[in-house]
């Protein structure tokens, strides 16, 4: 980390970010990283060089590695973000903060809330910091959503339905289709209806599921009716197999609430009042999304706080547990059927 001056007014910090595995998402995570001003793009690693090299050069990042290891032992890289398949954010995160580096690590946090609790036990014991990047949580627009659901102006939040689907391709050695890579539509993007209703509406007290198995042995679709603390009801979908709204609707005793597609990032908010008024609030379209998880990393570093608490590492885990009860569901539902 080293000091600079902004606008020749107070002394920032900036933060070295490192870069383990630039693949899709990483590109996306990288552009954010540049509306950061405190984050300066130090070092990427590929298990390819050249790959490192050229993404490097394209994202404007100072280093390039050809190994995992070499970057996260780089003496000069503060923050390590992981986007590796699903089955190596435990492996990846752990060697990171092995080697004393901060971490934020992709969506979903781990495998299961178990690697959850060993990740955040070690970082606690090395008193580094640690956040999965759930990035919706730090989206205005959501924000927006929680400050009108709290003010009261749908009434009593009494239901919330949403999807996320899209058409894969079927591929069992794709990160989506692979058993082995974590893959399945419900650790995929099935994550982020479960994220809305629990966080809007706290950990369900009863969960019925549903899914469709693809050939490879993963969830192709999941369904899941959960009932949260005052009996509101979240109806959850995601699916690989069809084109989906992904729009997420809360309803209330006065009014209703839209997040648009894609509601994990909305374009837009559109609030039916009581009296039949409509407000759409658009979003900005050309924003990219990703800067705010980086910039809360950063101001909690500042802040000499080694956990978000606007995403702690507990709610992590209870994402986790959530998405484990709903696959437990769905597998019980599928043996109940056979008898
Ligand atoms: N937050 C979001 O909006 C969002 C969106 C999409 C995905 N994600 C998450 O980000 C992670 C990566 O997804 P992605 O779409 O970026 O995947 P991807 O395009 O396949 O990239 C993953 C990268 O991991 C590296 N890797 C290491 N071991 C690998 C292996 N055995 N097989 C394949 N790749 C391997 C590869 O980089 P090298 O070969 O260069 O080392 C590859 O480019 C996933 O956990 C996913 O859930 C998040």
């Amino acid at each position: 980390m080293v000091y600079s001056k902004k606008n020749n007014h107070a002394q920032v910090k900036t933060w070295n970010w490192g870069i383990v595995a630039p693949g899709h998402i990483a590109q996306k995570f990288s552009i954010g990283l540049a509306e950061n001003f405190q984050a300066k793009r130090y070092a990427v690693a590929s298990r390819e060089l050249q790959k490192a090299k050229d993404f490097a050069k394209k994202f404007g990042f100072a280093k390039a590695y050809g190994s995992y290891e070499e970057l996260i032992h780089d003496p000069e890289v503060d923050i390590i973000y992981v986007a590796s398949p699903n089955h190596m954010h435990f492996e990846h995160t752990i060697a990171a903060l092995q080697a004393g580096k901060h971490v934020l690590c992709e969506k979903p946090f781990a495998l299961n809330s178990h690697e959850v609790t060993i990740m955040t036990a070690l970082a606690h014991r090395k008193n580094l910091f640690l956040m999965e990047a759930l990035w919706t949580r730090f989206i205005p627009s959501y924000l927006k959503t929680v400050e009108w659901i709290k003010s009261g102006v749908i009434g009593e939040p009494k239901q919330l339905t949403a999807n996320f689907g899209f058409v894969a391709k079927y591929d069992p050695q794709s990160r989506l289709f692979n058993p082995e890579f974590g893959g399945g539509s419900l650790a995929d993007i099935g994550i982020y209806p479960a994220f809305l209703a629990l966080t809007l509406f706290g950990y369900p007290e009863k969960i019925l599921a549903t899914s469709t198995i693809a050939p490879s042995g993963v969830d192709m679709s999941t369904e899941a009716i959960c009932q949260h603390k005052d009996g509101v009801i979240s109806k959850l979908i995601c699916t690989f197999a069809e084109n989906l709204e992904t729009e997420a609707l809360i309803t209330g005793t006065k009014g209703s609430l839209r997040m648009h597609r894609s509601f994990h990032m909305p374009c837009a908010l559109t609030l039916t009042r009581e009296s039949g008024d409509v407000e759409t609030i658009p979003a900005n379209p050309n924003e990219n999304g990703y800067q705010y998880e980086a910039l809360e990393v950063m101001r909690c570093l500042d802040n000499g706080q080694k956990e978000s608490d606007q995403w702690p590492l507990l709610k992590s885990a209870e994402l986790l547990r959530f998405l484990e009860a709903i696959k437990a569901s769905a597998l019980e539902h599928a043996a109940n059927a056979r008898t």
